[in-house]
C-alpha cells in the first residue's frame, strides 16, 4: 500500500510541479553562453540591466530564459508580426456536411438513450477523464481571482469549479448505480497557467476538493511565451523578469504530455476525454450522452454546439474550411460572413454552429499529439503589456497596445482530422451553454445571466417532473443542486409539491 502511495505522491509532484525554490547559481561560462546565444538571435536587450542584478534575480534571469528557445521565439514573433503575403486564395467556408452532425433536438429518442446509457457505461468502466481548461485570466470579466472561484450569486453561493465538481460527483454515483458499481471513478485534469495556478491550488484545499478524492483532481500547468514588442522584440516586466503570458487554451496539447496528465490517463485506461472551458455554468461535464455519441461515432473528435444567437455574437463558428473540419474565431471572421443567410433558409444564419468548446477526444487521438503539436499556429492578441523601459529602466504602463502575446487556439486541430474522424452534435442553448465573459451589469454572459440559466433550468427540471413553481414579478426560478441532480432526473419526489421562487433544492427532503 505504502509503494502504491508513493507512487501517486510521486505522480502528483510531477503533474502538480515542484513549489519555488532558490535557482542555482549558473556559472559565469554558462552564462556567456546563454547571453552569446540571445545577442546573436537579435535578443540581447534581455540583458540590459543584468549589471545592477542581485546575484539571486541574475540567476532567476538565467533560468528564466533557459527556458525558452530564442531562435523558435524569434520565428514565431516573425511569423505572427509579419504574415506571409501570398496571393491566399481565398479559402472556401461551407456548413459542416450532415455526414458529420446530429442534433440533440431532433434525434431520435431511442439514440439519445443508447448514447447515454453506453456513455454511463464507459464512466463505470473507469474509461472517461475530464479536462478543464482554467488558464484564462478572466481581463472581461474584471475580477483577479481565476474565473473558476468566481461565486455567480447562486443562493448556495457555489462557485463555478463547485458546480462541475459536484456534476462529477453525482455522474459517478450514476454509474454505479445503474451498473451495480462502487468504484466508478472520473479522473478531472485541471489545467491552470503561472497566474491561476497557486489560486487555484488554494481554492481547491480550502473547499476539501469538493468532495472529490484529492487523487482524483489533478492540477496541472500551461506553459508560457514571451511577450513581444511592435518590432519583435522580447518584452522584460522587469530588469530581471521576462514579460510572458500563457500560450493560449491551445497550450492544452502540449501540457497534457509534459505534465505527466497523458501518462496518468494512460495507466488508468481511459479511453475518452472529455475538455472543456470552465466560465459555463451549464457545462454537462463528462456528459454520456457526448461520450456515448462520440464513441459510437468513433471519431478522434468531436465537438458540441449551439445556434449562434446572432451576428454578432462573439462565439467561434464550427464547419468546413476548404473541405477540412475547422473553427472561424469571432476575432477573425469577417461581417459577410458572419451576416450570411442560409440559402434553404433565409430567417437563419449560414454559419450558425456556435462553439462553446465542448470537445471530446478518443485517448487514442491523444496518443498522436507529438506529430501534429509544432504545426499548431500561433494566432496574435495586440495588447498593452507593461514593461520596463530598455534605456531608462523606468516602468511603464501603456495606454495603447505595444505588443503582442502568442496564443495557441484548442480548436486548431481540428483541419488536421480527417471529416470522417470528426463529429458534431448540437445541443440546447438553454441546458448547456452560459458562458460568464463579461463583468456584472452587462446584460449579456455576465453572473447574471448565468445565474438566471441555472435558475431556469431548475425551474423547468422540477416542473417536467410534476413539481409547481410559483412565480411572483421578478422572483422565479430554482437552484436544483447538481448532488440531487445531474441533468433533471431523480426529481420525482418532487411531483405535486409546490415550490415558492426563488428556491434551492439540496436534499431529497427539502
Ligand atoms: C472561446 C472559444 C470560442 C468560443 C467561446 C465560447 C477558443 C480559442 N475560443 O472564446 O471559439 O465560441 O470560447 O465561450 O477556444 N484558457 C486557458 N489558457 C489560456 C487562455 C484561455 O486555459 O491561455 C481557457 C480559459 O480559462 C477559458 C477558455 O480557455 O476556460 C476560453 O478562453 P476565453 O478567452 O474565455 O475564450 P473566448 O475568447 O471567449
Amino acid at each position: 500500500m505504502a509503494g502504491i502511495m508513493d507512487t501517486v505522491s510521486n505522480l502528483i509532484n510531477k503533474i502538480t510541479g515542484p513549489a519555488e525554490e532558490v535557482p542555482r547559481e549558473p556559472s559565469a561560462d554558462e552564462f556567456k553562453h546563454l547571453q552569446k546565444k540571445y545577442t546573436d538571435a537579435g535578443q540581447g536587450q534581455v540583458f540590459a540591466f543584468v549589471d545592477e542584478l542581485e546575484t539571486v534575480d541574475k540567476s532567476r534571469l538565467y533560468h528564466q530564459l533557459s527556458t525558452f528557445d530564442v531562435t523558435r521565439i524569434n520565428e514565431l514573433a516573425d511569423r505572427a508580426l509579419n504574415p506571409p503575403k501570398t496571393e491566399e486564395t481565398a479559402a472556401t467556408l461551407e456548413p459542416l456536411p450532415a455526414s458529420a452532425t446530429a442534433s440533440i433536438i431532433d434525434s431520435d429518442p431511442t439514440d439519445l438513450k443508447n448514447w447515454y446509457n453506453a456513455g454511463l457505461k464507459e464512466v463505470a468502466d473507469n474509461k472517461v477523464a475530464v479536462v478543464l481548461m482554467a488558464g484564462g485570466q478572466g481581463t472581461r470579466l474584471g475580477s483577479s481571482a481565476p474565473k473558476g472561484c468566481f461565486d455567480i450569486g447562486l443562493l448556495s453561493e457555489k462557485s463555478l469549479f463547485q458546480l462541475q465538481a459536484e456534476r462529477i460527483v453525482k455522474l459517478q454515483e450514476l454509474a454505479n448505480q445503474a451498473h451495480g458499481t462502487q468504484s466508478a471513478v472520473i479522473p478531472w485534469y485541471v489545467m491552470t497557467s503561472g497566474p491561476t495556478r497557486k489560486p487555484t491550488e488554494e481554492f481547491f484545499e480550502k473547499n476539501k476538493f469538493f468532495g472529490l478524492s484529492k487523487e482524483n483532481v489533478f492540477i496541472f500547468e500551461q506553459g508560457v511565451l514571451p511577450c513581444i514588442s511592435n518590432d519583435g522584440k522580447i518584452i522584460m516586466e522587469s530588469k530581471s523578469k521576462v514579460a510572458v503570458a500563457p500560450d493560449g487554451n491551445g497550450g492544452i496539447y502540449q501540457a497534457i504530455v509534459t505534465s505527466g496528465v497523458r501518462e496518468d490517463m494512460r495507466k488508468r485506461g481511459i479511453q475518452h476525454i472529455h475538455a472543456y472551458c470552465v466560465d459555463n455554468c451549464l457545462v454537462k461535464v463528462a456528459d454520456p450522452v457526448f461520450i456515448g455519441f462520440s464513441a459510437s461515432k468513433k471519431v478522434d473528435i468531436a465537438t458540441k454546439v449551439v445556434r449562434k444567437r446572432d451576428a454578432a455574437e462573439s462565439v467561434g463558428l464550427i464547419l468546413q474550411k476548404n473541405g477540412k473540419p475547422d473553427v472561424v474565431e469571432y476575432s477573425e471572421i469577417d461581417q459577410a460572413t458572419a451576416e450570411a443567410k442560409d440559402p434553404k433558409d433565409p430567417e437563419l444564419l449560414k454559419f450558425r454552429a456556435a462553439n462553446i468548446v465542448n470537445h471530446y477526444y478518443s485517448f487514442s487521438f491523444f496518443e498522436s499529439i507529438e506529430n501534429w503539436m509544432h504545426k499548431l499556429p500561433h494566432h496574435v492578441a495586440r495588447k498593452k503589456i507593461p514593461h520596463v523601459d530598455p534605456e531608462s529602466g523606468e516602468a511603464v504602463k501603456p495606454t495603447s497596445p505595444n505588443g503582442v502575446k502568442l496564443e495557441q487556439f484548442v480548436f486548431d486541430v481540428f483541419p488536421m482530422t480527417p471529416l470522417e474522424k470528426f463529429a458534431c452534435i448540437e445541443v440546447r442553448r438553454e441546458d448547456e451553454f452560459s458562458p460568464l465573459k463579461n463583468a456584472a451589469g452587462t446584460g449579456q454572459d455576465d453572473p447574471d445571466t448565468s445565474r438566471a440559466d441555472i435558475m431556469k433550468q431548475g425551474q423547468r427540471w422540477i416542473e417536467a417532473a410534476g413539481g409547481i413553481v410559483v412565480t411572483e414579478g421578478d422572483k422565479f426560478g430554482v437552484e436544483v443542486s447538481p448532488l440531487i441532480s445531474y441533468g433533471g432526473e431523480n426529481l420525482e419526489f418532487l411531483q405535486g409539491r409546490e415550490i415558492k421562487a426563488p428556491a434551492i433544492i439540496e436534499k431529497e427532503e427539502d
